[in-house]
């Protein structure tokens, strides 16, 4: 068993350790947004997390980490749970899902779309599947899910401008902005440097955490917590958003990494701060 240790970036907390311990010293409802990608039980090559458990272990497991998530949260709370299947395991998420319903109610349903063709033309990347039944495996799911059902969220500074602006007047809006929907492209970030380059096997972009965040809506005093923080992804998201972020990861490699990145992300904004 590994000793939590955790250490304070900025407004932000990294802790090394196991979430499913971790999360029993955290206070009750006081967290307001989690957004995390656990491992997926299909196999991902982590640097020591096991990723091939047995099916009903595996959801046993991932239901006390859930219920335990529900007991940090605020009851306003939201809850963003990415996962995915592979074809496989095609009904892997569905299966958690139902394991969750007696926590939580699934008040929106998102996928995430990394790659879509339009016409002829193809946007984002996705890893190709090598198969004569199955085709190409180009979205991820993005489960809502709060205590209550009605927890409101912020469409309209979530969303996006309209394209055909006589929409405003005609529908009788009176900003251009509308609910963005349940279909979110967001494509994985390119890498431009060598300093940006970092080794996690199983991430998702800086833009996904953040989408979630600023659907549940944020202000000064919001708490954003990832227990399968990885690479520190949503801690990045938090601070771009400026909400405080915990972020919880159990493997030190990984944690170096977040710690890493986060502190290059802090460092580059002051240094733009300094510049202006
Ligand atoms: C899908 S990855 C998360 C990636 C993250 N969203 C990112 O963008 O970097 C899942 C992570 O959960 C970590 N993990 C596995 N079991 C854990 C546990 N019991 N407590 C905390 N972290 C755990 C793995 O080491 C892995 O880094």
């Amino acid at each position: 068993m590994i000793r939590a240790r955790r250490e304070n970036l900025g407004v932000h907390t990294l802790i090394r350790g196991d979430c499913a311990r971790v999360l029993k010293r955290i206070a009750p409802r006081s967290v307001d947004v989690v957004v995390t990608s656990p491992p997926y039980n299909l196999g991902l090559a982590y640097r020591s997390y096991s990723d091939k458990m047995a099916e009903e272990d595996y959801l046993d497991w991932m239901e006390g980490v859930c219920s335990s998530l529900r007991e940090v949260m605020r009851d306003d709370g939201s809850f963003f749970l990415n996962i995915a299947g592979s074809s496989a395991q095609p009904w892997l998420p569905f299966e958690l899902m139902v394991r969750l319903r007696g926590l939580f109610v699934l008040q929106n349903h998102i996928t995430w779309v990394k790659s879509i063709s339009v016409g002829e033309v193809t946007h984002g990347h996705f890893k190709p599947v090598n198969s004569s039944r199955f085709v190409n495996r180009n979205h991820e799911h993005v489960f809502h899910l709060t205590k209550t059902g009605d927890v409101p969220v912020a469409r309209l500074e979530a969303g996006v401008p309209f394209t055909d602006k006589s929409n405003i007047t005609r529908r009788s809006h009176n900003i251009d902005r509308r609910c963005r929907g349940d279909t979110w492209f967001i494509p994985y970030e390119t890498v431009r440097s060598r300093r940006e380059k970092f080794s996690h096997p199983g991430t998702f972009p800086v833009a996904l955490p953040e989408a979630c965040l600023r659907l549940h809506g944020v202000h000064s005093e919001t708490v954003l917590l990832d227990p399968f923080m990885g690479s520190g992804t949503s801690v990045i998201a938090a601070e771009k958003v400026g909400v405080r972020g915990i972020g919880i990861e159990a493997d030190t490699s990984y944690v170096r990494v977040a710690r890493d990145r986060l502190r290059a992300y802090l460092d580059a904004q002051k240094a733009g701060l300094d510049e202006n």
